[in-house]
């Protein structure tokens, strides 16, 4: 794994690249991403472009022999471009236009800005694309951030007509579909339909979904737009996008199978702090980040572009946009770099190289301070380096159980969530972490992947059970647990009929008869275990393999196949992996709390996320290569594979 930084030439006085190059080269790092935000510089007026600045930065990282992953600047379109053409901006689901003085002020629809784009993308292309230190392409920066993915202009609403002529052909058939006659909703031509903002009440989940599969689908097309000028220009270069956390508003499989290698933004700090988790573990793990974070994210790349993936921005201390922003405990920025080299990463980038003093992220740590000086982190980042390099190339090993991902997940049960906290992400991730905890590796893949090779498959909810996709589990043969909700919505976001799960009654003979959901902090016990937010009534001939005290049944079994009717809390997720695992004869490590295991073909590594020190020896694998058997807060140890 190479190890890299995210770097803004144009942020600094020429004078200090040389050095600034020498010094990445000194402290391990041989990438370095630029030009992410740099338009207005590149093309200062509308056809007058500077290229001077740009080829002598790229000039001196090369000559100090870093590589470059050169970027295109389309997420930060310049004043100029936006007085030209105002209608560019993306408008929010209130009305009111995402104006200029930040970033990603764009709408994906806006057929006049992705004209631009194409300019300004075959103009570097152009320029660069044959040069001997480019040998990566990033498209964008971070398609989506901050809630970019849907836009509600005229321009979207423009194209999403003509997505829904093609995709229905006659009205007709999408009033149906949808089931418009509910409340008179019905339409006369394509020509009539808005986009699902600004009615009174919620607009129907059908017209609602539609949407976000077309705003996914113009994420997609923007991005390929871009990559067939980097395809035809830069033959031998990659590409890549670096795709965000917790993030589900456009399908990653459709962009990743277009691009080369999926890279991803890592901020465990700051994602503790944003998402669902829990004051406790907030508090336990404050400095360190919750220890699935990191691992469910490089799992989930790792099945976004054929297997091929890395971190494009690894933080290095506290960051700035977090509502509280603690510094990572020390030994956690080596500690995330390793753990990334032992998911199979290809190369680790640290988001940035020097903090900067001025403007919105003058608070976000860097490899540097703004004086230059070295932060907490450079000595973290040398010894990563140092690491990799004496164990050398981890060749991957076939993780044992597949877990199926689906976007089209988050936005059905997003878009009708029936109870507040059904929250399907952080149900995948709870199965996840349940997975993880008894030290098992995971493969995340699409739904419909082929599943061949897994001892188990793990489907938190696939509630578009789409019969294509429905065939991965009809013909694998291992255990099988499939989650709530799943097979409860058609295509077009009804109920199906013969009731759910729909289609999925091939794998389980079973009818979820009526579906409740529960208060936060209301629970029903079962035998030492308990579900909250979601309980299913289910008729079937099946006597139930999990039943509430009073007898009602929550997990259902037949042959290879499970289904669990509700929200299960940590315990009983704990005793369906068991069952899982004893099914498939797959060997267990219990892990203790806050200890997380990746094994690659040659070596097993053990992460600490505590805050304390955790004693390894009792997992049986002797004398570690790397580190001690008792892993001091934030350390690690690497065990050479039997
Ligand atoms: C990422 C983004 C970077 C920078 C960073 C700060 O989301 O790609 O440009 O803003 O966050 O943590």
């Amino acid at each position: 794994m190479k190890l890299g930084c995210c770097y803004f030439p144009e942020h600094w006085p020429e004078e200090m690249w040389a050095d600034d190059a020498r010094r990445m080269r000194e402290m391990g790092l041989s990438l370095v991403r630029i030009g992410e935000f740099a338009w207005s510089r590149i093309e200062p007026e509308p056809g007058r472009f500077d290229w001077d600045w740009l080829d002598r930065a790229i000039a001196t990282l090369h000559e100090a022999g870093l590589k470059v992953i050169l970027c295109t600047p389309t997420a930060t379109p310049p004043k100029w471009l936006v007085d030209r053409m105002p209608d560019m901006v993306a408008i929010d689901q209130n009305g009111r236009p995402r104006g200029f003085g930040s970033r990603r002020h764009y709408c994906f629809s806006h057929q006049g800005y992705i004209r631009e784009c194409q300019r300004i993308v075959t103009a570097m292309a152009e320029r660069y694309g044959r040069h001997p230190a480019v040998v990566m392409w990033q498209t964008d920066n971070e398609y989506g951030c901050h809630d970019t993915v849907l836009s509600f202009s005229d321009a979207a609403a423009a194209r999403f007509r003509e997505w829904l002529a093609e995709r229905y052909s006659d009205v007709d058939a999408l009033n149906a579909a949808w089931g418009n006659v509910f409340w008179s909703m019905e339409y006369r031509s394509f020509k009539e339909i808005d986009p699902p903002n600004l009615t009174v009440t919620e607009a129907n989940p059908a017209h609602w979904l539609d949407y976000r599969r077309f705003a996914s689908e113009e994420v997609s097309l923007f991005n390929s737009h871009q990559v067939a000028i980097l395809r035809e220009l830069s033959p031998h270069s990659e590409i890549t996008h670096n795709f965000m956390g917790f993030f589900t508003d456009f399908d990653h499989y459709d962009v990743g199978w277009e691009i080369d290698v999926a890279t991803w933004d890592s901020y465990p700090l700051g994602f503790l702090e944003q998402f669902w988790f829990s004051d406790n573990e907030k508090r336990d793990y404050l400095r360190q980040g919750h220890p699935d974070i990191a691992a469910f994210h490089h799992d989930l790349y790792r099945g976004c572009a054929n297997g091929r993936w890395g971190v494009m921005e690894q933080q290095p201390g506290p960051v700035n946009w977090a509502r509280f922003n603690p510094a990572p405990l020390p030994g956690m920025v080596a500690l995330w770099t390793l753990e990334a080299f032992a998911h199979g990463a290809e190369f680790t980038s640290y988001f940035r190289w020097r903090q900067a003093p001025f403007a919105q992220e003058q608070m976000h740590a860097g490899l540097l301070r703004p004086d230059s000086s070295e932060a907490e982190a450079a000595d973290e980042v040398r010894l990563a380096a140092s690491v990799i390099e004496q164990l050398g190339p981890q060749p991957a090993a076939q993780a044992p159980v597949a877990l199926v991902f689906s976007y089209e997940a988050a936005w059905v049960c997003g878009i009708q969530p029936q109870g507040k906290s059904f929250r399907y992400l952080e149900m995948v991730y709870e199965w996840y972490s349940a997975l993880r905890r008894q030290g098992l590796d995971v493969d995340i893949v699409e739904f419909g992947a082929r599943l061949d090779g897994y001892s188990a498959i793990v489907v938190p909810s696939v509630p578009i059970a789409h019969e294509a996709k429905v065939e991965s589990l009809t013909s694998a043969s291992c255990p099988i647990l499939i989650g709530p909700r799943s097979g409860s919505k058609t295509d077009s976001f009804c109920i199906p009929e013969g009731l759910p799960p729909g289609k999925l009654r091939e794998l389980i003979p079973l009818t979820v008869t009526r579906v409740e959901s529960l208060r936060d902090g209301e629970t029903e016990a079962g035998d030492g275990w308990s579900i909250a937010r979601w309980r299913e009534d289910v008729a079937s001939d099946l006597d139930p393999e999990f039943a509430l005290s009073d007898g009602r049944g929550v997990v259902y079994r037949h042959s290879n196949v499970r289904y669990c009717a509700a929200w299960p809390d940590r315990k009983l997720l704990d005793l369906l992996v068991a069952r899982i695992a004893d099914d498939a004869d797959l060997d267990l490590t219990p892990l203790p709390e806050g200890l997380r295991l990746r094994r690659t073909a040659s070596h097993i590594f053990a992460f600490n996320y505590r805050s304390e020190r955790v004693d390894t020896s009792p997992l049986g694998f002797g004398e570690p290569l790397k580190g001690q058997s008792t892993l001091s807060p934030a350390g690690f140890a690497v065990w050479a594979r039997a």
